[in-house]
């Protein structure tokens, strides 16, 4: 198993983990009986570094890992997050980070959780209209306290990074980084290479999409929230699946799945990196946790860096 440090509070966690979204929110429907399995499964091999935040479901998510965390909580390296409110019934209710917020967000977390402490606890989005000095105070309270082992941020600037930083250790920065979304490459993991900070790559398979398994809308259920997405218009579809389709040729090449090589090209990036790839499926958790073991040559890596000059149609929101 790989594992990397992240960031230098002591944090270490396996290079690949286990984003748990999807199990409760944004991508469809799932059957509780089988996301318990999968997570029974990822504890069994190794894949214990698991990724929520309250927002969803919104809630469900927490307490769904509740019950695989129950009796054997030490076991787990457990990430969740605050900041982004929305209402028991789905309503988005804006994005908060107040001393105030943080502390009765964890309290929440903690209680749904089942919980005494959290491993990793990010602020979700940074609040435009709370200083970053207050929430990171507010989450080194916690880490006082004994509620928080670490804290981190995710999808934050260069500059709040470095301001965070000076308040509290960051030990993490979560972002989306995968093989069309490479835009942290610019100054995002500069700063977190300067300040040895961690980062957690979410959506590593471009929301599914790098898998080749979404091939037009109709593949995904009514309700998803990808249906909402840029990138999954029609045309975005048509346009970006010559990105999957060159991801697809290599795995074909070497035996392995597409979803495996935009992983492994993941963790052969320069940065101190763990991904956190989210399924509901045991055979793709076995997968995706097999992508640390394979390592890319120099040419597939060349023509797998090559991919983004191809244009990606769409925002990523
Ligand atoms: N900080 C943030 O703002 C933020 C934002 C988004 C996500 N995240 C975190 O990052 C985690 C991962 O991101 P994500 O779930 O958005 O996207 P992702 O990991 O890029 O892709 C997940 C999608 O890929 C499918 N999939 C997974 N493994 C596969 C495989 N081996 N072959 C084919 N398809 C596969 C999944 O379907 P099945 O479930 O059907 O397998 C799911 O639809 C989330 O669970 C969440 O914890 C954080």
């Amino acid at each position: 198993m790989k594992l990397v440090k992240l960031g230098s509070q002591g944090l270490q966690v396996p290079a690949v983990g286990l984003g748990c979204m999807g199990m409760s929110d944004f991508y469809g429907s799932s059957s509780e009986s089988e996301n318990l399995k999968v997570l029974d499964r990822a504890l069994e091999i190794g894949c214990n570094f698991w990724d929520t935040a309250d927002m969803y479901g919104p809630f469900t998510n927490e307490i769904l890992l509740s019950k695989a965390l129950a009796g054997r909580r030490d076991k787990i390296t457990l990430a969740t997050k605050f900041g982004v409110s929305r209402g028991e019934d789905g309503s988005w209710l804006g994005i908060k980070g107040n001393a105030a917020y943080v502390k009765s967000s964890c309290d929440a977390s903690l209680k749904r959780l089942g919980t005494d402490y959290i491993d990793l606890y990010y602020q979700h989005r940074v609040d435009p209209n709370t200083p970053i000095e207050e929430t990171v105070g507010a989450m080194a309270e916690l880490v006082k306290a004994g509620k928080v082992r670490y804290i981190g941020l995710s999808e934050a600037d260069p500059d709040i990074i470095e301001r965070a930083h000076k308040i509290h250790p960051i030990s993490a920065l979560q972002t989306e980084y995968s093989l069309w979304t490479r835009e942290v490459e610019d100054s995002i993991l500069p700063t977190v290479r300067k300040l040895n900070i961690g980062f957690v790559a979410y959506s590593p398979l471009g929301r599914g999409f790098l898998s080749g398994k979404i091939r037009s809308r109709a593949d995904l259920e009514p309700g998803d929230f990808r249906l909402n997405n840029p990138r999954f218009s029609e045309e975005a579809i048509k346009h970006n699946s010559q990105l999957a389709d060159q991801v697809i040729e290599i795995a074909q090449e070497i035996n392995v799945t597409p979803a495996q090589v935009a992983l492994a090209w993941l963790l052969s990036r320069d940065v101190n990196l763990a991904t956190i790839p989210g399924t509901r499926k045991i055979e793709r958790l076995e997968q995706n946790w097999a992508s640390q073991d394979l390592k890319l040559s120099e040419e597939q890596l060349f023509r797998l860096n090559l991919l983004i000059n191809k244009g990606v149609e769409g925002e990523r929101y």
